[in-house]
């Protein structure tokens, strides 16, 4: 069986990545950011700000006298947003389409937004919903909920809103909105969720009138945000495929430099050292006012059990697939509950993890939103990993077919790029056999 053994720096936090970007959107003037994510996704939040106006130049390491490359970003400023050319097209980002609704949802313009056909499923109304009720005119291009859609900015105004999901991406458009918008926005989330926002605001010394877990409140930012300088801390989400692979191939042993840690994120840590896994965090740090850690994995056999509830979800949303491989792929069992927020994801990704786990052999049961697993050992495979143009699928199932006894094909590894294009190089490095 082969084992991971190496240190390895995962690329820049693709949440944070979409934030400094539309961040520096809101200020006036040249802003720097080291340690952008790569990702396809991140890439298709810059086109689209490049056509409301902003420029981005990269700088070498070299060129910046410092230890890394940094992207410089030029914004006219919010209020200086020009009204864009052609649609925007944000590929398969929800978080693009959603933020950047957000953003120009107080510009005094016309946007198309349209996005590839795993965005086209995925719905929009619980952001558009609350953006029309604070103002803006919002008409669906083909099918009401979905993309391709319009938005007409307008003069907005502040409003309260109870929100039905878990959601950082809603409540982000929305506060985005706020800031251009008459009197208080106030957003209140059911349960946490990640607070990236927050911590920005915080940061680039932006008011929050109300921040605690599950409420956000802001009003008009009356002057365009200072020009700012931001270092981005590795993805928990791209270092958790290296986590779970690590600590299910015995003999493995890696450190995963300067992962975030924020406390919205860091459920697979928590799930993993449930199963068994033999995991430690060191070296704790904050880095731009995001925590960060230093993570040792040693392989083993998985064990132990879990069980992701509603109260737990947010904080796991975009790892739950490979953390269903975690447990199936030892003597691990997993439970997951309440989670009909991942069928409307990049995937179907409850149908998807059951069904390719299945035909791997692993013993897994579906129930109303979720389902539970229970390993027998090592996965068969000697099967077909459907990814759905799903990089999460893509790069579960590669894991997969590290730890099974026979080949588990992989469809479309090459959709690992919406989040990590360097995936299988990364991996490759690792891997000794
Ligand atoms: C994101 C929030 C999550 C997550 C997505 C990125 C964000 O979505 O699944 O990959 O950057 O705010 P929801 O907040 O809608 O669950």
């Amino acid at each position: 069986m082969s084992t991971l053994r190496g240190t390895l720096q995962v690329p820049g936090d693709k949440s944070i990545s979409h934030r400094a970007l539309i961040f520096a959107a809101l200020s006036r003037g040249e802003s720097k950011i080291y340690g952008l994510s790569p990702a396809f996704d991140c890439i298709s939040s810059a086109d689209c700000l490049s056509q409301l106006g902003l420029e981005f130049e990269k700088r070498s390491a070299a060129d910046n006298g410092k230890r890394e490359a940094a992207l410089i970003v030029r914004s006219p400023g919010l209020y200086s947003l020009k009204a864009p050319q052609t649609t925007l097209f944000t590929g398969n980002s929800g978080t693009s389409i959603r933020l950047i609704a957000g953003l120009v949802a107080g510009r005094n313009f016309q946007c198309s937004f349209d996005g590839d056909d795993s965005l086209r499923r995925r719905p929009m109304a619980r952001v558009l919903n609350l953006l029309s009720q604070m103002g803006a005119e919002v008409r669906y291009l083909e099918a009401p909920n979905y993309p391709p859609f319009s938005l007409k900015g307008a003069k907005l105004e502040g409003k309260s809103f109870k929100l039905e999901q878990a959601s950082a991406q809603v409540q982000t458009a929305v506060i985005l909105a706020g800031l251009q918008a008459d009197g208080i926005t106030k957003v209140t989330l059911p349960k946490p969720a990640r607070d990236h926002t927050a911590r920005m605001f915080k940061y680039l010394g932006l008011k929050m009138l109300i921040q605690n877990d599950l409420e956000l409140a802001v009003k008009r930012l009356e002057e365009p945000l200072a020009p700012f300088s931001l270092e981005i801390p590795a993805d928990i989400s791209s270092a958790a495929f290296f986590m779970v692979a690590a600590a299910i191939l015995p003999g493995s042993e890696i450190l995963l430099r300067k992962v975030s840690i924020n406390p919205g994120r860091d459920l697979v840590l928590k799930v993993l050292l449930e199963l068994g896994a033999d995991i430690e965090v060191l070296k704790t740090a904050e880095l731009c006012n995001e925590p960060v850690a230093d993570i040792l994995v040693k392989g083993g056999i998985l064990s132990g059990k879990s069980i992701i509830d509603s109260e737990r979800l947010a904080s796991g949303i975009d790892e739950i697939p490979i953390l269903a491989l975690a447990a199936a792929a030892g003597h691990a069992e997993l439970l997951v509950k309440d989670a009909d927020e991942l069928r409307v994801k990049e995937s179907d990704r409850l149908s998807a993890i059951i069904n390719n786990l299945l035909s791997a052999g692993a013993k897994i049961t579906e129930n109303e939103n979720g389902f539970s697993v229970k390993g027998e050992g090592r996965l068969q495979g000697a099967s077909k990993w459907l990814c759905y143009e799903d990089h999460r699928m893509a790069m579960t199932g590669l894991i997969a077919n590290l730890c099974a006894k026979n080949t588990i094909n992989v469809d479309n590894e090459a959709c690992v790029a919406v989040s990590y294009p360097e995936f299988l190089q990364d991996l490759e490095r690792l891997v000794k056999s």
